[in-house]
């Protein structure tokens, strides 16, 4: 299960976000850290198709970005920093099987797959609330069970933590490490990523250091604090 990025840039307008980037994600657990602009949700929006690179290519198991999204989000899910952007139906059930219908699923997966994930992050009971009158950590309970209902095999997170207190900020990510699925996560947080296989430091749109998250966070921090 690899997600391999080739020789990929990224450019909006005149503007360099990525240069000439190469990697091979397979990792189970992968963070992702660096300064504000320094590419990571350019990064992590590649890894499914969000964003098309300008040069090069993204390529996961054998799907390209460009040419076969719909496989691609498939099989990479996407979790956004802020659980209103991902929330698009008006309850919560509803919202849940909104993803697998929209990929076609037949209507007796749909309510399959809508149970399950519903039961699995302590939403059955809340299946017919309204998504607007939710709490906060209702809200990112629902956002990622809408991106688990597809089953993918990668989840990506853009900073899941970053509008968390501590302590919640702690829970969201016990939840995240005990996914089944790879994991890749953006994060400010970079004690988080303890015990993470591998972790990447962006500097303006390269890698400047690719390792353990000991080795990582220590360059990252030595470098900018
Ligand atoms: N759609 C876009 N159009 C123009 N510039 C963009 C766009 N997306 C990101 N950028 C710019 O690319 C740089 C990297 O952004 P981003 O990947 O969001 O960094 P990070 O997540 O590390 O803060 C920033 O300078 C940002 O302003
Ligand atoms: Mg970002």
């Amino acid at each position: 299960m690899t997600i391999l990025i080739d020789n990929v840039s990224v450019r909006f307008g005149d503007v360099s976000v990525l240069e000439g980037l190469s990697l091979d994600l397979r990792e189970r657990r992968i963070g992702i850290i660096g300064n504000n602009g320094s590419g990571k949700s350019t990064l992590a929006r590649l890894l499914n198709g969000l964003v098309l690179p300008s040069a090069g290519r993204v390529v996961v198991e054998a799907f390209d970005t460009r040419t076969h999204g719909a496989d691609v989000r498939k099989l990479v899910g996407f979790v956004f920093q802020n659980a209103d952007a991902q929330i698009v139906m008006p309850t919560v059930a509803e919202d849940v099987a909104f993803g697998p219908k929209a990929h076609g699923l037949a209507p007796q997966d749909v309510a399959a797959r809508t149970e399950k994930v519903l039961a699995q992050f302590n939403l059955a009971a809340l299946k017919d609330r309204a998504c607007f009158n939710l709490s906060g950590g209702e809200k990112q309970s629902l956002a990622l069970a809408g991106v688990l209902a597809l089953d993918p095999r990668w989840v990506v997170f853009d900073e899941p933590t970053t509008m968390l207190d501590r302590k919640r900020a702690k829970t969201a990510m016990n939840a995240i490490t005990a996914l089944p699925q790879h994991v890749i996560v953006v994060t400010h947080h970079v004690e988080l990523l303890e015990g993470f296989e591998r972790v990447i430091v962006l500097e303006a749109g390269k890698v400047v250091c690719d390792a353990s998250p000991r080795e990582a966070i220590a360059h990252y921090l030595d470098t900018y604090i």
